[in-house]
């Protein structure tokens, strides 16, 4: 455990202005709107403007994170950016990121990726750097353009992901029991050819024919993603309450991914916790990958489902497969 608490001090998130709903995927390829909502949950997605960057996105959303902390750019020492959508592969986003928003050159940026765990992933990390003494205040992005990576032919995939960006500020507390009690993540690397993108990286450059085949866009086996899924965000939210000797229903708020609501549902049974526990906006903005748990993150704060001395659980599953649990106290 870190040597101090770390808090959350601000959230903020953005979302593209761009709707797209199911009856629009209607027209762009074989599905429904009742397909969709029956099978995910989902109404609609963000998609960001052609012109609008993953940096851009992160940049929104961390500029609202640090007025909501009252912080300004300058006090930043520590960006983590949460992402499998950079803007390009090199520099990280967190670079662009830096500059657009005025960071000092001390500060330290870098993107992690653990998918649509990233953000409990980038959380942990800032935590226990600031927790360790070296680092003041961090700002953690989770931001994903994944409309770049989407083969809009294929139904299976282009129906359930959107674009957006949330972020946090994260600070020091001399106060004890406060802030990220504790994190539990994990990988089951064996399931990398689940949920992938196999072109474009070191092993397979890019090709006018692998273009040709969409192979830079995401793929997926959902029912067995799906099963793993709920199998890993039960034991990762179950390992994390034991762990701390907290019962389930001492959670205020569980803030699960939001990749499907018949996972959420799962999980909800599977705690005995009812769905009135969980936040839930999949229905708005589909899975935003790394970007969902930080922009519900920010809606239920701001709508006062937080309150001082509450405990929030955030539970995250994602390709890797990474999966992760923080617990909160506020
Ligand atoms: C993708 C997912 C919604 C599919 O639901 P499902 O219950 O497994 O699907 P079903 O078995 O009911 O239906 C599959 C059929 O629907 C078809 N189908 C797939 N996408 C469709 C779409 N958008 N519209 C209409 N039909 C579709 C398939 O081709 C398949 O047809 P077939 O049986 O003739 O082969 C579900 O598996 C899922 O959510 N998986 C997890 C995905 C996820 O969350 N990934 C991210 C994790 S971070």
């Amino acid at each position: 455990m870190s040597s101090r608490s770390t808090v959350i001090l601000g959230t903020g998130s953005y979302a593209p202005e761009r709707i797209l709903t199911n009856d629009d995927l209607a027209h762009m390829v074989e599905t429904s709107d009742e397909w969709i909502r029956t099978r995910s949950g989902i109404r609609e997605r963000r998609v960001a403007a052609p012109n609008e960057s993953t940096s851009d996105m992160a940049v929104h959303a961390a500029r609202r994170a640090l007025e909501d902390a009252g912080l300004t750019a300058a006090e930043i020492d520590l960006l983590v950016v949460a992402t499998v959508t950079p803007d390009m592969p090199m520099p990280a986003c967190a670079c662009l990121v830096q500059h657009k928003l005025g960071l000092p050159t001390t500060a330290a940026c870098f993107d992690l990726n653990a998918a649509c765990s990233g953000f409990v992933y980038a959380l942990d990390t800032a935590c226990a750097m600031i927790g360790s003494g070296r680092y003041r205040k961090a700002l953690v992005v989770g931001v994903e353009k994944l409309s770049a990576v989407m083969d809009w032919q294929d139904r299976t995939t282009c129906v359930l992901f959107g674009d957006g960006a949330g972020a946090v500020v994260v600070g020091a507390s001399s106060e004890p029991d406060l802030g990220l009690i504790g994190t539990r993540l994990g990988t089951y690397g064996d399931g990398a050819d689940l949920l992938y993108i196999s072109h474009g990286g070191s092993n397979a450059p890019s090709t006018a024919e692998s273009i040709g085949r969409r192979d830079h866009c995401i793929r997926m086996k959902g029912k067995e993603v799906f099963k793993l899924a709920v199998r890993a965000m039960d034991d990762a939210a179950r390992d994390i309450l034991e762990q701390h000797q907290i019962r389930a229903d001492q959670i205020s708020l569980v803030i699960p991914h939001q990749a499907n609501l018949r996972i959420i549902e799962a999980i909800s049974q599977y705690l005995e916790l009812p769905m009135e526990r969980f936040f839930v906006n999949v229905d708005r903005y589909g899975n935003t990958s790394a970007a969902s748990i930080p922009i519900a993150l920010d809606e239920a704060r701001k709508a006062g489902r937080i309150k001082p001395g509450d405990l929030t659980l955030l539970v995250a599953f994602g390709a890797g497969l990474t999966y992760g649990s923080a617990l909160l106290r506020w």
